[in-house]
C-alpha cells in the first residue's frame, strides 16, 4: 500500500495526516498511523466523516479503550465522553488555562492517549494549544538537561488547573474526587526520544535536582514549555480529529465565549 503523506504541524508540533479517510482502515494504514504518532506524539487528522461507530474502531486499534470517570458517556458509547461548550458558559473551558498531560497525578497505568473528534465548531475560537516535550526537550541547555536527569515531579489532581475542573464537575453534578498524587520522572524516554514531562498544571514540585534550587528550575522549565516556538495553536475544522500521547505532548483549551462547541473525547490506554 502506498506510503501516506504528512506534513508537520506549526513549529514541528506533531503531524498532519493527509488523504486518509478513516472509514477504510486497515491493518496497513493503522500500522503507518501508529508509526507517525509514536515520532511525533500529536496527530491532525482534517475534516473526517465519521460516526461514533467507526471514531471508535480507530481509538480501539490505538489501544484499550478507558473510562474516564470525570466526564459524561455518550448514550450506547460509554468510552465517548461529550465535552460540550454552551453560549452561557461563562467559566474556562475544561482543561483550559494551562498546559497539561492527561492525569499525570496518576501513579499508575495511567491513560496514554487522548483522542478529540471535532463535532460543533465555532468560527475563529475554541483552538486547541499544543506544545511538544520532544521539542521542549531537545532546546534545553545541557547544562539543564544534567540537573534534571534524575529529577522527578509531584503531580497533584489538585495542582493549578484543578479550579476549572472542580467548577465542570460541579456543572456536571459529578462529585468532586479525592486529591490524587503522583512521583514522574520529568524527563521520559518516548519510543527513543526525549521528552520533558513536567504538565505545568498538575506540577507541584520537582526533587532531586542537581547541584540547583529545585523551584528555580521549575520555574524555568515551566516558561519555557510555553515559549511561542513551542507552542502550535491548531485550528479545529468539523469533524477533525486530533489524537495525542500524553507523555510527550502537553495541551490546554483555549478561552471561548458565546458560541457551542462540541468535542467527542476518548481516552486510550
Ligand atoms: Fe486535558
Amino acid at each position: 500500500m502506498d506510503t501516506i503523506k504528512i506534513s508537520p504541524g506549526k513549529n514541528n508540533v506533531g503531524a498532519y495526516i493527509n488523504d486518509i479517510n478513516l472509514n477504510l482502515l486497515n491493518k496497513d494504514l493503522i500500522e503507518q498511523i501508529k508509526n507517525i504518532l509514536k515520532k511525533f506524539g500529536v496527530i491532525f487528522i482534517k475534516k473526517q466523516n465519521i460516526d461514533s461507530n467507526a471514531y471508535q474502531a480507530f481509538a480501539e486499534s490505538i489501544g484499550q479503550l478507558v473510562e474516564y470517570p470525570r466526564l459524561k458517556g455518550l448514550e450506547n458509547f460509554p468510552y465517548i465522553n461529550v465535552l460540550e461548550r454552551k453560549p452561557t458558559d461563562k467559566s474556562l473551558a475544561f482543561g483550559g488555562s494551562w498546559l497539561h498531560q492527561d492525569t499525570s497525578y496518576l501513579e499508575k497505568d495511567r491513560p496514554r492517549f487522548t483522542c478529540l473528534l471535532g463535532i460543533e465548531i465555532p468560527k475563529g475560537q475554541g483552538n486547541t494549544i499544543f506544545s511538544s516535550g520532544f521539542n521542549a526537550y531537545k532546546k534545553l541547555p545541557d547544562e539543564i538537561k544534567q540537573k534534571i536527569k534524575n529529577a522527578k515531579g509531584i503531580f497533584s489532581s489538585a495542582g493549578p488547573i484543578s479550579k476549572t475542573r472542580i467548577e465542570l464537575e460541579k456543572r456536571a453534578g459529578i462529585q468532586s474526587s479525592k486529591v490524587m498524587e503522583a512521583e514522574h520522572p520529568i524527563v521520559q524516554e518516548v519510543n527513543g526520544q526525549k521528552s520533558l514531562y513536567v504538565s505545568p498544571g498538575h506540577l507541584i514540585k520537582i526533587k532531586d535536582v542537581i547541584d540547583a534550587d529545585s523551584d528555580k528550575i521549575k520555574k524555568f522549565l515551566l516558561d519555557h514549555v510555553n515559549k511561542d516556538e513551542f507552542i502550535f495553536s491548531y485550528e479545529w475544522s468539523k469533524g477533525d480529529l486530533v489524537l495525542w500521547d500524553n507523555l510527550s505532548i502537553m495541551h490546554k483549551a483555549s478561552e471561548i465565549k458565546n458560541c457551542t462547541r462540541i468535542m467527542h473525547r476518548i481516552t486510550i490506554k
